[in-house]
């Protein structure tokens, strides 16, 4: 089944960390980096799959933006994003846009992720040690599972 995940992991690189064990697991999958890939025919993919690290609360804009621009209606579609503070609030912007699309969601999936935003930094940040193996093997159970 033809999949791509379109992803912004720059924080530090926790989301990239599910991914790529999603990748290496031997899953057909297409990462595409949304800061470097703005434009892209999302139409030949069975599923497309959003992933960020959680910024304000919301996906990163260039992956809410790159679904505004790129993604066709009534897509199947899944979630996949690494949080200081995990809840299943941190999925309603992406949701926003799919839904906007009457695209079909899949699944959701969220973990843990280091977090030095602000003043976190001065205490060592949050959530040291995240997405742990655990947490990483839960994405890949997750993706499999779909
Ligand atoms: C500017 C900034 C804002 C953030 N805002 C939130 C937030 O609102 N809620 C939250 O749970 N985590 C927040 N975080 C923590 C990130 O979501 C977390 O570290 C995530 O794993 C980063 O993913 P990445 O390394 O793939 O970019 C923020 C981090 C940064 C740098």
């Amino acid at each position: 089944m033809a999949t791509a995940i379109i992803y912004y992991s720059k924080h530090h690189g926790n989301t990239k960390k599910l991914l790529d064990a999603i990748a290496a697991s031997g899953s057909d999958v297409e990462l595409v980096d949304a800061t470097e890939k703005h434009e892209l025919d999302l139409s030949k993919y069975d599923r497309i799959g959003f992933a960020s690290g959680i910024y304000y609360g919301k996906f990163a804009e260039q992956v809410l933006t790159f679904a505004k621009v790129n993604l066709p209606t009534g897509k199947d579609v899944f979630f996949i994003a690494t949080a200081g503070n995990p809840t299943k609030n941190c999925f309603n912007s992406i949701a926003e846009v799919t839904e906007a699309k009457h695209c079909k969601e899949l699944g959701r999936y969220i973990s843990k992720g280091f977090d030095t935003y602000g003043p976190f930094k001065l205490v060592g940040g949050l959530q040291k040690g995240h997405p742990t193996e655990e947490e990483i093997q839960g994405a890949i159970d997750f993706y499999k599972s779909l």
